[in-house]
């Protein structure tokens, strides 16, 4: 941008990515752009970091020309053509900076934006203040700002953990046992059994990626279902602008409907995302490995059940591995893979490749109840509710991980789930806890109550025809006298207590996963917690939080849970042992990798 002119080839796009990464533009590009391209798009492209295309570059000043063709040859015809014209320095244009009193309303309306839209991230802000001394200030004094809050920015956590997420996804790519060159096997064509919630989404995920997939469902009523449910999805994204009619069109003559297992035989992958029982899992890839050819991969969308229990239905558990989409499929970014005893590599490597071309971000786990993401939901979720039944307000355990960066509040995702999907899993593995341990209490009310959340209307919440919270002033008697029955104290829990009850569950559960080898590396941990679950980026995932709190820290305050609520709150040992020798998850991971 300090160049007198710039010429770019049509297809180029410009940007200034550095939000992403937490930073703001340097070297003057927030001081730069504005004068190239007017205070309005400068703002935009400086808060948001999103690249325009070429045209859109030309249109506002801040490429000169288009080349067509050979670049270099356009650019020297470019060159010559403005030979005997004056050199403009960017620095000393003034023309596109606007008034005080036309500028405020775009500064304005820019942080309203960041606010809502870049929730709790400084970066965006930064630039937009960046920019708006570019109008203010001569060039020099403006670039003196821009180098102020640009520091500020690099040496804050926020940017330190989104660099550490911008890495760890093509980190999480890397297999010790399973190196690149790992052939992988082609994935052209596919089928999905089970057209439910995410049989549906997986089917659109698929077709999206222009693989033609077959859609299996037991009875004409719920295949019927489910194709209405993908159109009205589709429909959805038409409206929204997110995708066009003619690719949406595409896509669903990609989409075929069956009941039998006719065509089974060619495809080369199947995703079975029945209902969630070993019994009917079984039967299903019984039926699979009767059915597809070999060399197939047979892959379960299973969110709890054991992938060896699965795979010892079929002759080949060699070619079954775990494929675990988040709800809702086409939209969220995660895919857990889940590595079973016999998964070959080949099956692994094309797993992970397919993550990519399916706009997902694959993370491979070990075989355990819940995997890596469920199993550390499981507790994060039984914090929020017991936090409820010890005298925290719904609203306010919602609004303190709301206000810590969380997506949405742990109570208000429950109701969304489901109550009685977690009063299930509950049930399900009861046999597993050990007897007397600490149960949610009021969890269990509610499902008593038939209030499942969102989809009866009430929950931890009560819900308008627009689905929209509305909070429950009886509910809130009603826990607080179960609670008081059951001889739990009432007391006043401050949000900072609530976060770190809610995070730290978590990072215990992780400290496990980790040491016992489920999850490669912290990293895979984080990124699995903020793709699949809406954990703040800008605070690096739950691993990368506790380190950045300090391990030793975060250790005293589990002990002190623990001396207060019992067995729960046993310190994970690998977590123990790092606070002792001073260390964090990360130099733990460093150190594991080195080995394998
Ligand atoms: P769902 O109840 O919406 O759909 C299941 C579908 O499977 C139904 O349409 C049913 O008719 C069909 N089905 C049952 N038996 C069949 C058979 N023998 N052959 C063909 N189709 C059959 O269930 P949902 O929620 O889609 O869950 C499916 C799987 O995905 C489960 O294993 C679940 O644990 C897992 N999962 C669910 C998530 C969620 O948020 N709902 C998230 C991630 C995984």
């Amino acid at each position: 941008m300090a160049g007198h002119y710039r010429v770019a080839v049509s297809g180029a796009q410009v940007g200034q990515p550095e939000v992403k990464l937490g930073i703001i533009p340097g070297a003057g590009g927030t001081q730069r752009l504005p004068r190239l391209a007017g205070v309005a798009k400068a703002v935009e492209m400086c808060a948001t970091g999103n690249p325009i295309k070429g045209k859109e570059a030309l249109q506002f000043g801040i490429v000169d020309r288009l080349i067509e063709g050979d670049l270099l040859v356009g650019a020297v015809a470019f060159a010559r053509e403005i030979a005997n014209q004056p050199a403009p320095k960017t620095r000393e244009r003034l023309d596109k900076l606007g008034t005080p009193v036309q500028n405020a309303p775009i500064f304005a309306a820019a942080r309203e934006a960041a606010q809502i839209k870049q929730r709790g991230l400084m970066a965006p802000l930064a630039a937009i203040d960046a920019v708006e001394a570019a109008t203010r200030l001569p060039f020099h004094e403006g670039c003196e700002v821009e180098r102020k809050l640009f520091t500020a920015c690099l040496f804050s956590d926020q940017s330190k953990a989104l660099i550490h997420i911008f890495f760890g996804e093509r980190e999480v790519a890397k297999i010790p046992d399973v190196p690149k060159e790992t052939p992988t096997l082609p994935v052209k064509t596919a089928a999905v059994v089970g057209a439910g919630t995410m049989g549906g989404g997986i089917a659109m995920v698929l077709a999206n990626a222009g693989i033609p997939v077959l859609l299996k469902d037991a009875d004409q009523a719920a295949l019927d279902r489910g194709l209405a449910t993908i159109q009205k999805n589709y429909a959805t994204s038409v409206k929204r602008g997110r995708l066009t009619q003619q690719f949406v069109d595409e896509r669903l003559k990609l989409i075929m409907p069956t009941l039998g297992y006719d065509g089974f035989a060619t495809v080369d992958m199947v995703v079975e995302a029945v209902f969630e029982g070993m019994a009917l899992k079984q039967q299903v890839f019984k039926e699979l490995d009767r059915f597809c050819k070999l060399g197939a991969i047979l892959a379960s969308n299973t969110s709890t059940l054991n992938i060896d229990e699965i795979a010892s239905a079929t002759s080949r558990p060699e070619a079954v591995i775990g494929t675990h989409f988040f709800s809702p499929a086409n939209i969220m970014r995660l895919l857990e893979i889940v590595r079973g005893q016999a998964t070959s590599k080949e099956v692994i490597a094309t797993c992970m490749q397919l993550s990519k071309k399916l706009g997902k971000v694959g993370v491979l786990v070990g075989n355990c109840r819940g995997f890596v993401a469920n199993r550390m939901f499981h507790p994060y979720i039984r914090e929020a509710m017991f936090l409820v039944e010890e005298g925290a307000s719904v609203e306010a355990v919602d609004k303190a991980l709301y206000d810590f960066g969380m997506a949405m509040g742990p109570l208000a995702t429950g109701d969304l789930a489901g109550i009685d999907v977690g009063w299930r899993i509950r049930r399900e593995y009861q046999h597993l806890e050990k007897p007397g341990i600490r149960q949610p209490l009021a969890a269990d009310r509610l499902y008593e109550m038939g209030r499942y959340g969102q989809k009866t209307g009430a929950g931890w919440y009560r819900y308008d025809e627009n689905r929209r919270a509305i909070s429950d002033a009886g509910i809130a008697e009603l826990i607080s006298r179960w609670a008081t029955e059951a001889g739990i104290p009432q007391r006043y829990i401050s949000p900072e207590e609530i976060v770190e009850r809610c995070a730290y569950a978590l990072v215990n559960a992780g400290a496990r996963i980790l040491e016992e080898g489920y999850a490669l590396r912290a990293v895979d941990i984080d990124i699995i917690y903020i793709n699949g679950f809406g954990f703040p980026a800008y605070r690096g995932g739950p691993m990368w939080h506790a380190d950045t709190v300090g391990l030793k820290k975060v250790h005293d305050r589990i002990c002190e849970f623990n001396r207060q609520h019992g067995e729960l709150w046993e310190p994970a040992p690998l977590l123990t042992k790092l606070a002792k020798e001073g260390k964090t998850f990360a130099d733990f991971s460093l150190e594991h990798m080195a080995v394998a």
